[in-house]
């Protein structure tokens, strides 16, 4: 028979899931989630710190989980730490239930004094966290910088409700429905292998082009939305190259950086880079000139004229569409103030590209270094897909399922 309905989250079968579970009274919710990912055909693994075993006993989870329930940093025996090793090698994903202010903490500055949080620490596979707390515990600005530290990381958040809460008030802090959280599980696991064995290079932050030793000519972009693009495409499985202009803010792990100063230097790291690569997603802010002259000694106020002399830059991304790998697919940024969508139409056609992310900028900066954005995906010539306002990780996860969508698959003849 072939009219029955589809299995529930059937991408989670076969799966091997690390699921964490944190003290707070939500614990028990974190069973109902847990027993879904099991019907769901998935081998659950359930690790709990010392206080959600005050919630709830591990036997609930080992009978829902039909395994053993991880609790302890030292047992006894050498074989248990084989064994919680191997656990987070063969997990497909390692989901944190009930995250509370206090491991969100520990998770943000790599304390790994808990089997929980060392398990974290140790894997390399994609994290997903769902906070539940009391309200001000949640908006409390600690609490909050350590999610957008983890967030920035590469770990996914699933947001908590707003609702009754056990300490009497109404308020944002209730653990995500156990199907919101299941779905969330399943996304990310069924998108992280969608990149396997692909390279993707990724020109990030802005360039600075130098009059003398100590001025140069630049733009307020810190490289953000670049890291949050290459994050997205390492979780997915890609092996991922950044080529990033100065900027303060840490790449994400995992990714091979390469640092440049100049649009030229850009210029000649991605060249250098360019064999091979499947998908090249420009999202640098390339200064567009330089100046004429160099001064190798800093230019006296009394000795500099009043006008400066400039010269255009390579434009990088329209010589990665000339010289492309066959089949490569090119994504372009564009950060605009006025008439955004038909200006980046125009880069679009006039630099061959596959697809544009375009943002509105406004004075004082708008989207450069901000921690949200809010993108239009433009193609060929009339394909359009406006994009929410979220957090440049989420946009960033967005655009990849854009790109995806309009990629060609491996095996398919791409046409340009
Ligand atoms: O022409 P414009 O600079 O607005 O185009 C933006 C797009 O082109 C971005 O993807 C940016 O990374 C890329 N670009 C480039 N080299 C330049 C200028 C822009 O790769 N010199």
């Amino acid at each position: 028979m072939n009219d029955r309905p589809p299995a529930a989250h059937k991408d989670l079968a076969g799966r091997t899931l690390l699921v964490g579970v944190c003290g707070g009274i939500a614990a028990y919710k974190c069973a109902e989630v847990v027993s879904t990912m099991r019907q769901a055909g998935a081998d659950v693994h359930v690790i709990m710190t010392e206080a959600a075993q005050r919630f709830v006993t591990p036997l609930t989870f080992q009978a829902l989980s039909n395994n053993d329930v991880h609790t302890d940093m030292f047992g006894t025996g050498t074989a248990w730490e084989i064994a919680h090793i191997g656990l987070v090698r063969k997990t497909d994903a390692f989901l944190v239930l009930n995250a509370t202010a206090n491991t969100l903490a520990k998770l943000a500055h790599g304390i790994a004094d808990n089997l929980l949080t060392t398990c974290v620490l140790a894997t390399r596979k994609p994290v997903l966290i769902a906070p539940a707390m009391n309200t001000q515990m949640l908006e409390a600005a600690a609490t909050q910088e350590n999610i957008r530290t983890l967030h920035e990381r590469g770990m996914f958040f699933i947001e908590p409700g707003a609702g009754f809460l056990a300490c009497g008030e109404v308020g944002q802090g209730r653990l995500a429905d156990p199907d919101t959280i299941v779905s969330a599980v399943e996304q990310v696991v069924r998108r992280a292998h969608e990149l396997d064995g692909l390279r993707v290079m990724i020109t990030a932050g802005p360039t600075r082009e130098f009059l003398d030793p100590s001025r140069f000519l630049s733009n307020p972009s810190t490289g953000r939305m670049g890291f949050a693009m290459a994050a997205e495409a390492h979780a997915r499985g890609a092996e991922v190259t950044v080529i990033c202009g100065p900027t303060e803010l840490r790449p994400p792990a995992s990714v091979h950086v390469v640092r440049v100063t100049t649009a030229r230097e850009m210029q000649a790291a991605v060249m250098e880079h360019l064999p091979g690569t499947a998908i090249f997603v420009g999202a640098a802010a390339v200064a567009d000139f330089r100046p004429a002259q160099f001064a190798p000694s800093k230019v006296r106020k009394a000795d500099a004229a009043s006008t400066l002399v400039l010269e255009r830059n390579p434009d990088v991304i329209a010589q990665v569409a000339e010289r492309k790998p066959p089949g490569c697919f090119i994504v372009g940024f564009a950060a605009e103030t006025d008439d955004a969508e038909q200006h980046a139409r125009e880069k679009l056609l006039a630099k061959k590209l596959d697809c544009i992310v375009t943002n509105r900028i406004a004075i004082g900066g708008g989207a450069f270094g901000a921690s949200d954005n809010e993108v239009v995906v433009l193609w060929g010539t009339d394909g359009r897909e406006a994009l929410p306002r979220a957090s440049k990780p989420a946009v960033a996860a967005a655009i990849w399922d854009r790109i995806m969508a309009l990629r060609p698959s491996r095996g398919r003849p791409v046409t340009t």
